[in-house]
């Protein structure tokens, strides 16, 4: 089969992930994307779990290395985007995976406290509108290149806590700019919302805060999936991935991707 990714420069900023029995959107997209082609970047603030994503890609064959970025620190991004311009002089795509909710301190909105909300805003929000800023003027100079922002249904669906719906819809506004300041040049930018994803950000964090029994908080989530009653996996979300930072998007500029087993569509009833 056609790879549709092959000698794409790709930064998977958040390629690393938290541990745990699955493997997490943003390793997984990465591994995709280098199965695709792609030349692959892994960009965490955990280095050694970036390094462990760049492990599993050579292990297949795939291209890849590693970077340390904290993407709430602007210079650690500028440098970031330095040093892959220095490796390869352009960079074609840019996946933004950094999000953070329960982990992050966040709430219902009578007592979010202003340090969690900060937070959850300088990681989920700021971060990723700072590494769009800086990997833009590259793709600027390109006049090519293309953005995917993971925001969540969240965003737009009801959720119990107030900073990470902020910042998920947050991050829905910071991708239509970018998507029609850059349309003219060829450069595009979408964003996936993630559903409900058996990733172990959602359930080993979950187990962590609750005390609940893992099979318990997986059976709760399936539940609430309208297609056959189960989670997404990450290859779901890197799958779709994949195809909005492919020339088969190559029309596709300022959308919004949900990928939720029908999540969204359940209004009503
Ligand atoms: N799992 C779900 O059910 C679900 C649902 C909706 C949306 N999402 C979204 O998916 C994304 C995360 O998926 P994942 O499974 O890869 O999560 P993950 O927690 O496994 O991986 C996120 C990575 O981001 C890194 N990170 C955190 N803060 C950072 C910072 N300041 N700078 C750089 N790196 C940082 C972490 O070290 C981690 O490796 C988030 O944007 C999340 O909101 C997940």
């Amino acid at each position: 089969m056609e790879k549709l990714l092959v000698g794409r420069i790709a930064i998977v900023v958040g390629g690393g992930q938290t541990t745990g029995q699955t493997t997490g959107n943003g390793r997984a997209t990465a591994i995709s994307f280098a199965r695709e082609g792609a030349t692959v970047v892994v960009a965490d603030r955990h280095w050694e779990s970036a390094q462990e994503t760049v492990a599993l890609i050579h292990a297949e064959g795939g291209q890849a290395w590693a970077v340390a970025v904290d993407i709430t620190q602007e210079e650690d991004i500028r440098q970031m985007v330095a040093a892959v311009v220095e490796r390869h002089n352009r960079i074609d795509v840019l996946h933004n995976n950094v999000g953070i909710a329960a982990s992050g301190g966040d709430k219902p909105i009578d007592c979010i406290t202003q340090e969690a909300f900060d937070l959850l805003y300088a990681v989920n929000l700021r971060g990723m509108a700072m590494t769009c800023k800086h990997v833009l003027a590259v793709m600027d100079k390109q006049e090519s290149g293309n953005i995917i922002n993971v925001a969540s249904i969240a965003g737009v669906a009801m959720y119990p806590n107030v900073a990470y719906k902020a910042t998920k819809m947050g991050v829905l506004g910071l991708t239509q700019h970018i998507a029609m300041a850059y349309a003219a040049k060829g450069i595009r930018a979408n964003a996936i919302l993630p559903g409900l994803i058996d990733t172990p950000m959602a359930i080993e964090t979950r187990v962590k805060l609750t005390g609940k029994p893992r099979e318990q908080i997986i059976a709760e989530r399936d539940a609430q999936v309208p297609l056959r009653g189960h989670m997404g996996t990450a290859w779901d979300v890197a799958n779709a991935a994949v195809f909005l930072a492919s020339d088969r998007a190559a029309f596709i500029t300022g959308v919004n991707l949900p990928v939720d087993g029908g999540a969204l569509a359940r209004v009503g009833g």
